[in-house]
């Protein structure tokens, strides 16, 4: 799919619960359209893997399964929206997960073009069953593809559950979302740039739904000037 809007950056944000596909999908899509896929999921699991302060910080906080506080992480993705590569858009995976960050977003990309923002939709009983199913390369962190069984086809490491996917962690990132994260739903919703999607379908359909949704929501008019989209 051609992005539509020459010129204009496509800046998309990915919501929905955990295991509704938001790394998957933001994968795809980053790949196809040439835009860098920012995931803060996998920059913390990074830092807690080299061991760097910010991991010290976040591994405990992620394996109980809340949320990193969000000055750091808004100062994390700020700095990391300031980079050049940025300018075209860029696809946020897990990022705002709290009114504070979606608040601190639009400021960061006013004047950047509007934030598209897909929300995908899986019940809960699907959640469940696809986080205990999970397995992650233990090496470079990618999730593994079905027919992986034992290695990881990228660089051989072993498949491993994610630490956070447990039953009673799952279960609290399930709390912490309908407690802190689901009210941006209500945030962004009244866009003209919001879009539903539903996210318990194959994932080639969700890829299709989604591009179709960002298509759409992109050819929005530009915003009246001082309204943020
Ligand atoms: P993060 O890594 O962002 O975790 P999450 O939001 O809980 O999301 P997941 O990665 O579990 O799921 P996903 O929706 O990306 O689904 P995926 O594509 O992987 O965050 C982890 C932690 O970091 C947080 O708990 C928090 O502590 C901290 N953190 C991160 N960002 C933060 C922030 N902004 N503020 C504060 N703290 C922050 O798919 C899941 C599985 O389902 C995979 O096995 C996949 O293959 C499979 N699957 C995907 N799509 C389909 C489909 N359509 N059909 C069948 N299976 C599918």
């Amino acid at each position: 799919m051609n992005v539509p809007r020459a010129g204009a950056a496509l800046n998309v944000v990915m919501l929905g619960p955990p295991g509704a596909g938001k790394g998957t999908q933001a994968e795809r899509f980053a790949r196809t359209h040439g835009l860098p896929k920012i995931s803060t999921g996998d920059m913390l699991r990074e830092a807690v893997h080299a061991h760097t302060p910010l991991g010290c910080v976040a591994r405990e906080t992620m394996d109980r399964g809340e949320l990193v506080g969000d000055d750091v992480m808004i100062g994390i993705v700020g700095e990391r929206l300031g980079r050049p590569d940025t300018t075209g858009g860029f696809v946020l995976d897990g990022f705002p997960r709290t009114v504070p960050q979606a608040t601190a977003l639009d400021g960061m990309v006013q004047g950047r073009g509007p934030l598209v923002v897909v929300d995908i939709v899986v019940p809960e009983d699907v959640l469940l069953r696809r986080l205990a199913a999970r397995r992650i390369c233990g090496s470079c962190g990618v999730n593994a593809a079905i027919e992986w069984t034992m290695s990881c086809a990228a660089c051989g490491g072993s498949l491993v559950h994610r630490t956070d996917d447990g039953n009673g962690v799952v279960r609290e990132r399930l709390k912490v979302y309908h407690r802190q994260t689901k009210p941006i739903v209500e945030f962004y919703s009244g866009r003209p740039t919001f879009r539903a999607i539903d996210g318990n379908q194959p994932p080639d359909v969700v890829t299709g739904a989604m591009d179709a949704a960002i298509r759409e929501a992109s050819l929005v008019p530009a915003p009246v000037k001082g309204v943020v989209l």
